[in-house]
């Protein structure tokens, strides 16, 4: 197989953007999205059949979800973005080195949770200290062995057949949804699972599933996982990756944006339609339907934008596009307000403090207040040095505030936008040329 796994990658590239000099304009194709991706790649543990998977994510994370198939007894072959998936799931004790991936890590402890056997996740800086415990509580709840390292990973896992349960989770998470339904799979457990918000419906969507009236998701204790021929096709392009030249052609006059053949899905794109209702020219065309899930191509070009107002019931839709919209919101004019963010502080860093930081930095006009932010715009950004701590999704959307700024912006640990978008900077150079300045390793 191709190097699906390198060595622990040192960051510490720094690059250099400074205002784009044109507007952006052209079409752009997207490597797969990371969710659907490592979803698909992982539910190949129930079945033998092998499952081709076109367009598959090319960042670390997807990577490290196929790293950790084959520790599982899997065989991958990959050739550019198609990963062949063959073989067995026959390891019955495994250390699974999870690194950046939160998706990777909760779905395979649901899956590893109904499967006789043991298994220790650990991961990197940055997962081994986000919460676990938002997992393995339910988990446990169906019989599931599982020791956390203070609520956090290392976490060793014993599996087993496991019990029915119904679920009012206390979070809208999609990770925690996924590893209990995926846990009700493997363990032939009866799952209800209802959530306060909807998050992405992905694994549900992948199972067939749908919500009643009242929210709850129900998955029977027969319930069979896709066949590997069901699995096999086409990844549509990332919407996550996509928001960030969505809110780039936006900012920057005269652009004009194409972004082709990417998952529209309403659990993902609310990001689309924050920046319709705050004024934004930009909407989905020529959308198919793709297993439940809408694809179409995202057209966005140039506007003024008016105040973004997120509310807490919206910010599943837009989970990871908060960065990226917060930069938007520094350009409206008047008074933006997101609420309900305290999962930021959850995420590869603590979004909602860097956030802040960085843009306040950029002269951004710009308070937060519990697990709000508000943002008085429109404010001229300056360039400045942004540290991402290695967060991708903040090093990104630092980029395209650079690309609307004046002066220099520095950004250190650039090179970690491969953990969800390894084309980030190619991209960019493409779309405005000379504004990527130095690019050190
Ligand atoms: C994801 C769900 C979200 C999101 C993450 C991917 C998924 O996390 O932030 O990037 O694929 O299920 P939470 O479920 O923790 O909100």
């Amino acid at each position: 197989m191709g190097s699906e796994r390198t060595e622990k990658p040192t960051r510490f590239s720094t690059v250099s953007i400074t205002a784009a000099q044109a507007p952006l304009r052209g079409r752009l194709r997207l490597p797969g999205d990371k969710s659907l991706s490592i979803r698909r790649a992982l539910l190949t543990l129930f079945t033998d059949h092998d499952t081709t998977l076109e367009n598959y994510g090319s960042g670390e994370d997807c990577l490290t979800a196929l790293y950790c198939l084959k520790q599982l007894g899997k065989s991958i072959e990959r050739s550019g973005a198609r990963a062949l998936i063959k073989g067995r799931f026959e390891n019955r004790h495994a250390a699974l080195d999870c690194r950046n991936s939160g998706t990777t890590a909760r779905l395979l402890m649901g899956i590893l949770s109904g499967i006789e056997g043991e298994w220790v996740l650990s991961g990197d800086e940055s997962l081994s200290s986000r919460p676990m415990a938002r997992v393995a509580a339910p988990l446990r709840e169906m019989g599931a062995a599982i020791e956390l390292t203070n609520g956090r990973l290392p976490a060793r896992i014993r599996g087993g057949t496991l019990k029915p349960i119904r679920y009012d989770a206390p979070v809208a998470s999609a990770q925690v949804k996924s590893a209990v339904l995926l846990a009700g799979l493997s363990g032939g457990a009866r799952i209800e699972y209802r959530e306060p918000f909807p998050s992405r419906a992905h694994t549900e969507n992948l199972l067939g599933l749908k919500t009643d009236k009242d929210g709850w998701l129900r998955l029977t204790e027969n319930a069979h996982a896709p066949s590997g021929t069901d699995l096999s096709g086409t990844v549509p392009g990332d919407p996550s990756s996509a928001a960030f030249w969505g809110v780039a052609a936006a900012l920057i006059p005269d652009s004009e944006l194409i972004l082709e053949n990417v998952l529209t899905d309403s659990s993902r794109c609310g990001w689309i339609d924050v920046l319709k209702s705050s004024g934004a020219d930009i909407q989905a065309d020529n959308e198919t339907q793709v297993y439940f899930e809408s694809v179409g191509d995202i057209i966005c070009r140039s506007s003024r934008l008016n105040p973004i107002q997120i509310s807490q019931a919206l910010v599943p839709s837009v989970i990871d596009e908060i960065p990226i919209l917060a930069v938007a919101a520094t350009r409206a004019e008047g008074i933006s307000r997101m609420k309900g963010l305290s999962e930021l502080r959850v995420k590869e860093s603590d979004r909602l403090t860097q956030i802040e930081k960085h843009l306040s930095a950029m002269n951004a006009k710009i308070e937060s207040h519990r697990d709000e932010l508000r943002i008085q715009g429109p404010t001229e950004l300056r360039g400045s040095v942004i540290d991402s701590q290695q967060d991708h999704r903040i090093a990104m959307a630092f980029a395209i505030a650079g690309l609307s700024a004046t002066g220099i912006t520095e950004i250190h640990s650039a090179d970690c936008a491969a953990i969800s978008y390894t084309e980030f900077w190619e991209d960019l150079v493409k779309l405005s040329p000379g504004s990527l300045h130095k690019y050190e390793n």
